[in-house]
């Protein structure tokens, strides 16, 4: 981190009078000790420990590193505060669908306020792994795939944490993680093998920590992950050689939970003192773990394992830290202060923000119910639950309330039946039949099934991305009745819905939205909210069909949607009807082409029509390009419809001939407008040198001369095109 002179001179005293081992101890972060072990080991000189869970226990530590150790040095206190800590805003992915980067900003303000009255000061967030694999469960908890997305959704949760000075009193450290290209992981499983090219690494995984870097992110985490056979934790290349010295990121490299204990595991290192020794020399500076003094108080590591250069290196960043956040003149917290629940000022923003990241996957004229009398019936297994924080919860966070309940209170003059019917892994088909019976007289039916959060997250990967126990059934029966329905979806990844999706008229994303999920629900369901968010990962058709994502590459027999036989070559019976192209090209024999739900996806209760694109020129001078010139690209959009609502425009740019094979569209800017019945509203965007490249196998960034195309619209096919031309 930048420091002062004054603050330098602070940490060139402390690294004069500091000890080999005092110095090691300060490079480690104790994995949630008991409290009695915690206070030992700050005693013993320890530079960070996980939050003790209350201000009073976080202010006996930092008095006691304060004044029983003999350099006074104080903590980091770190706690996963993902999206929320005592207010819980929507899952990550969730927010990337709000398409509104101020939804994640606001979130990692919140959320730093309320952790750092209770002393913590460092977050292990944001998650900027590009994933493309919904089987991981780990998806939840990032921004989707698209690499732009996660760039400008990271950015923004580092300036919420971090504030505008690490000094205010509600700032905390953020951590970009997990670096890097954990998102790859071999067939959606966590922890498994990841193996990137160079331009893959560069093109997709690193861009989202370089705009993380960008926006002064303090702590960046290493990722459990393999990258082509070497641990991202001892890996030279990638800690120092890209991250520190390419990206220039001049604060501190943590490493994950014990990660540096699984280079035992992973076959690279012979015992503890070597995997400590390969990762402080490959570039960690704080191992996650607590394993480099030993619990007499010796250290692992002796003067022949590491360079004192790098020692040092690692001590001045995390003193760094500490003198940016202002712990050295105060680190305590006063306990009157602690904010222990939401106020209605959180509640507010909590709901803004799960009612932005609503997605209309499908409507049939169903949606929204409107306010006035009616009879409803609620049914599935998310109509009384309460499971709607989603992964990276505290335990200690506000607990949400049931979709039944918000229905009762936002929509008081609708007559509520709820029938639970099912559960998530059982159920028996008698009781569904019970359940629908009589779905023919009420004028609505709502089918509210999901997934829980406890199969999402970490360690959390699905081989079948179903709904579930018997949803489908569930959801099948009440189509089978003809009656009006809707079907709301509780998740936290894309979800397979070939089975039902058809015989649905009408289905609401609803993710894992946070504290104020349900009311967010209910409002829309009714109509006081209309839903705007878009898809920040393809829905698959099948799971077998993953992975499957927007910004692929074309291939040399790319298969096109075209309606026509050939000839019989190919058993129409088990394909769809966009499969019926051409016997030799890139698609699977037994399913549609595409996706069910591309990148993109999201309807509305309005409907919004598109002019005609403008670009500020047809073609643009390379050299021109390099020294700033931008190409600006113009359209207007309007609300053609008779409901206010959002629209989320995206441009993408397609680069038609290049060295290297390109994505068949790459997204490089987005926005999301609100525009009442009528009106109409142009949006402007400028592209410049850095959209047009790409990294080649040399790791060069390069922009190739030739011809281009710019997508902009709603999404990837309501988008309309234009060319550009890049001439040298
Ligand atoms: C996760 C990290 C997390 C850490 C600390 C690990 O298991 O991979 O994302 O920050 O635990 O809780």
């Amino acid at each position: 981190m930048p420091v002062t002179p004054v603050q330098e001179d602070v940490i060139n005293r402390l690294m004069a009078s500091m000890t080999w081992e005092q110095k090691l101890a300060q490079l480690q972060i104790a994995f949630r000790p008991r409290l009695e072990d915690a206070a030992e080991l700050v005693r013993s000189g320890i530079g960070a420990v996980f939050w003790p869970r209350s201000v009073e226990a976080t202010n006996e530590l930092q008095r006691i590193a304060r004044e029983e150790t003999q350099h006074g040095i104080p903590l980091l206190v770190g706690l996963d505060v993902i999206h929320g800590q005592r207010t819980t805003f929507p899952v990550p992915l969730a927010q990337a669908a709000s398409f509104d980067p101020s939804t994640a900003e606001t979130d990692a303000r919140v959320t730093a306020q309320e952790a750092a009255s209770g002393g913590v000061n460092w977050t292990f967030s944001p998650m900027i792994d590009v994933s493309r694999d919904p089987r991981w469960g780990r998806v939840v908890e990032g921004f989707g795939e698209d690499t732009y997305v996660n760039g400008v959704f990271g950015a923004a949760k580092v300036r919420g944490y971090q504030g505008s000075s690490l000094r205010d009193r509600d700032s905390i450290l953020a951590c970009a993680k997990h670096f890097v290209a954990y998102g790859q992981a071999e067939g959606g499983r966590d922890y498994n093998t990841v193996d990137v090219s160079t331009q893959r690494l560069r093109n997709i995984y690193l861009e989202p920590f370089r705009s993380a870097v960008d926006a002064g992110v303090a702590t960046v985490m290493a990722a459990f992950n393999t990258v082509s056979g070497r641990p991202a934790h001892a890996n030279q290349q990638l800690l120092t050689e890209i991250l520190k010295n390419e990206l220039g990121f001049a604060g501190a490299v943590v490493g994950d939970a014990d990660g540096v204990v699984n280079l035992l595991d992973h076959g690279i290192a012979g015992d503890l003192q070597d995997a400590l020794r390969q990762s402080f020399a490959a570039g960690l500076d704080i191992e996650m773990g607590g394993n480099v003094v030993a619990d007499h108080g010796d250290a692992r590591l002796g003067h022949d394992d590491l360079p004192l250069e790098r020692v040092n290196d690692a001590v001045r960043r995390v003193l760094g830290l500490k003198v940016a956040l202002g712990l050295f003149d105060d680190p305590f917290r006063e306990p009157e202060y602690e904010v222990k629940s939401p106020t209605d000022t959180s509640r507010r923003a909590a709901l803004k923000a799960a009612e932005k990241a609503l997605v209309l996957l499908k409507n049939e004229s169903v949606l929204p119910f409107g306010l006035g009398p009616k009879r409803i019936l609620l049914l599935g297994p998310y109509a009384n639950s309460t499971d709607h924080l989603g992964a990276w919860v505290q335990s200690f966070a506000e607990p949400a309330g049931s979709l039944a309940d918000a229905i009762r209170r936002e929509c008081p003059e609708w007559v509520l039946t709820v029938r639970e019917a099912t559960g998530f892994f059982g159920g028996e088909p008698d009781l569904i039949a019970q359940a629908v019976g009589d779905a023919h007289d009420y004028d609505a039916v709502v089918v509210a099934v999901g997934e829980p959060s406890a199969l999402t997250g970490e360690a959390s990967s699905r081989s079948d991305l179903r709904l579930p126990g018997v949803q489908e059934e569930l959801i099948q029966a009440v189509a089978a009745t003809g009656s009006t329905f809707a079907v709301v979806m509780f998740n936290g990844r894309p979800l397979v819905t070939s089975a039902w999706i058809d015989g649905a008229p009408s289905v609401l994303e609803a993710w894992h939205l946070g504290l104020e999920g349900p009311q967010a629900v209910a409002r829309a369901l009714s109509g006081v909210v209309n839903p705007g968010g878009k898809l920040p990962m393809t829905f698959p058709r099948s799971s077998s069909q993953v992975p499957i994502y927007y910004d692929h590459e074309n291939t040399g027999r790319p298969a096109r949607v075209s309606g026509t036989l050939d000839g019989g070559a190919v058993d129409v019976a088990l394909m769809g009807p966009g499969n019926t192209d051409d016997h030799y090209t890139s698609k699977y024999k037994d399913l549609d082409l595409g996706p069910q739900f591309p990148f993109g996806h999201g309807l509305s209760y309005t409907s919004f029509e598109y002019g005609e694109p403008r670009l500020s020129a047809p073609e643009v001078l390379l050299s021109d390009l390099e020294g700033g010139q931008t190409v600006g690209v113009e359209i207007d959009v309007s609300n053609t419809g008779s409901r206010s609502g959002d629209e989320v425009t995206m441009v993408f740019i397609r680069d038609l001939v290049a060295s290297l094979a390109q994505p068949v569209r790459r997204l490089r800017r987005f926005t999301r407008t609100s525009l009442k019945p009528g009106e109409t509203r142009t949006l402007s965007f400028e592209l410049g040198w850095n959209d047009f490249g790409f990294w080649d196998n040399d790791a060069r960034y390069v922009v190739e001369e030739g011809a281009f195309e710019i997508h902009v619209g709603g999404g990837l096919d309501a988008a309309a095109v234009r060319s550009l031309h890049l001439r040298l």
